[in-house]
């Protein structure tokens, strides 16, 4: 299966959820490729620190492909392995485009502030012309990501997102919390951290068993 972290707003957490879902997804001996589809290197950096961390030990196998020729490159690397997690920047890039079009499943964390929400009509035009162009429909996936321990904003852009279907949003949200930040500096995800947050542990698994095992929510252009 190919993931694609998608988005068109800067700072949503992309990075982290696809360092979060490569280690998930590796974690019973799966062979799994991080792709760093931005230039930015966010996913590289953090992989550089995990081998210092961890001792050469990260594993999954991380590779730096940016550009049109991603689509290719990936559909050739793809029997390689039993998955491929592809971090993009967040702007509407050739590499972004090029990575909803070769992958499975899109997830798009969005944060609940207005500045975001903003950005949601460009990335549903986006991603019906993706839609438009491929032979299989894309399943797309949207959750909140560094949503307010407790508050109503949270609950605005949820039925915000809730109303768009072709955002195939989810109702786990994966709250704003220390442990993230945290554990990225050390190259480590929350679970791997000395003294786990639990619920931070609790909830990137909810989020990950149900995109992985859960009903499959597919999108077709409008
Ligand atoms: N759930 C969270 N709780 C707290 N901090 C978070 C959370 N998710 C991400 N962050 C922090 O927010 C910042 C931006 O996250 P990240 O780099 O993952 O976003 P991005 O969408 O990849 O950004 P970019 O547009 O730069 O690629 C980082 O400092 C990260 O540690
Ligand atoms: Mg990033």
């Amino acid at each position: 299966m190919i993931y694609v972290l998608s988005g068109i707003k800067g700072g949503s957490g992309r990075s982290t959820i696809s360092e979060h879902l490569t280690v998930w997804l590796a974690k019973d001996g799966a062979d799994v490729l991080l792709v760093d589809a931005d230039e930015q290197g966010t996913v590289s950096d953090f992989t550089a620190w995990r081998e210092h961390t961890l001792e050469g030990q990260v594993g999954y196998t991380l590779v730096q492909l940016v550009g049109a020729n991603l689509r290719k490159q990936v559909e050739t690397i793809k029997p390689k392995y039993d998955h491929i997690v592809i971090d993009t920047g967040g702007r509407d890039t050739t590499s972004q485009r090029a990575a909803l079009i070769v992958a499975d499943v899109a997830l798009i964390p969005i944060q609940p502030r207005s500045h975001d929400v903003w950005t949601l009509a460009k990335l549903t035009q986006m991603l019906e012309e993706i839609q438009a162009s491929r032979l299989a429909p894309l399943r797309v996936h949207s959750f909140l990501n560094r949503a307010d321990i407790t508050s109503s904003d949270n609950r605005d852009t949820a039925e915000a997102l809730a109303t768009m279907a072709e955002l195939g949003f989810l109702p786990h949200a994966i709250k704003n919390r220390k442990a993230y930040p945290n554990a990225g500096a050390k190259g480590l995800t929350v679970s791997e951290m000395e003294t786990p947050d639990q619920k931070a542990m609790a909830e990137i698994d909810a989020l990950f068993t149900h995109i992985t095992h859960g009903s499959l929510i597919s999108t077709t252009a409008a």
